[in-house]
């Protein structure tokens, strides 16, 4: 039966691949049931924060019960999008590159590395865990004959924008961007930004408090 969809707002979004890991590991340490005090104690959310989050979708788990933990991932799997294969090519085959094409977990999801391409003459015709690496100038003609989903940018941040710019005029949709820059796409491509260094700096930061 397909769920009611209301508006789901960027904090919800953000907390469901959350919700999606811990099920995910209690799937696999054979817990079937939880009750919604429980996932709440568990993840550091209250249990109406969860029930409110659950209602964006149409709402899950019954009173009394709880939440059967495998449905329960499977809603948000669905929910996720992660029952499509999502191909991807990785831009840039430098350490970041190699280290995204070397990680057998994402495939586990659906998401498969496909190609990488580079400038570097030392680097294209390589191949990583046997995914080739292309030349850069062969980019356009690689996402006219196969299906591309989505795109990670793994180039140096001056470079990022251009990149950009030349595989959305090729289609592309979705794009992952590792480089540390914000950049300018039209409003109906999406851009996931992977900024380490944030992450690092608010660590940081955090520490001060210590
Ligand atoms: P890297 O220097 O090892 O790799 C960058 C690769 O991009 C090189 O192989 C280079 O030949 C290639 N490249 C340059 N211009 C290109 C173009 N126009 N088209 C295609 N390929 C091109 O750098 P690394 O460490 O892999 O980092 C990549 C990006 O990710 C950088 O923007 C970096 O700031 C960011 N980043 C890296 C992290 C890391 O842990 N390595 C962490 C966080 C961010």
């Amino acid at each position: 039966m397909a769920r009611e969809k209301n508006y789901v707002s960027e904090a919800v979004m953000r907390r469901m691949p959350k919700y999606y890991r811990y099920l995910t590991d209690m799937e696999s340490n054979g817990i079937e049931r939880i009750s919604s005090k429980e996932l709440s104690q568990r993840m550091g959310l209250t249990a109406s924060q969860i029930r409110q989050d659950f209602n964006c979708f149409g709402g899950f788990g019954q009173q009394g019960y709880g939440y059967n933990v495998s449905e329960l991932r499977q809603e948000i799997h669905n929910i996720l999008g992660l029952t499509n294969d999502n191909n991807f090519i990785v831009i840039g085959a430098g350490n970041l590159g190699q280290a995204l094409a070397n990680y057998t977990g994402f495939e586990k999801e659906g998401f498969t590395v496909k190609a990488l391409f580079d400038i570097n003459p030392r680097l294209i015709g390589l191949s990583i865990r046997g995914i080739p690496v292309y030349d850069i100038d062969e980019l356009e003609t690689h996402i006219a004959r196969n299906q591309v989903h989505m795109v990670a940018i793994c180039t140096p941040k001056e470079k990022a924008q251009e990149i950009a710019d030349k595989v959305i005029g090729c289609g592309i949709k979705a794009i992952w961007n590792f480089a540390a820059i914000d950049i300018a796409t039209p409003p109906d491509v999406i851009v996931e930004n992977v900024h380490l260094s944030d992450s690092l700096y608010t660590l940081s930061f955090r520490m001060n408090d210590l």
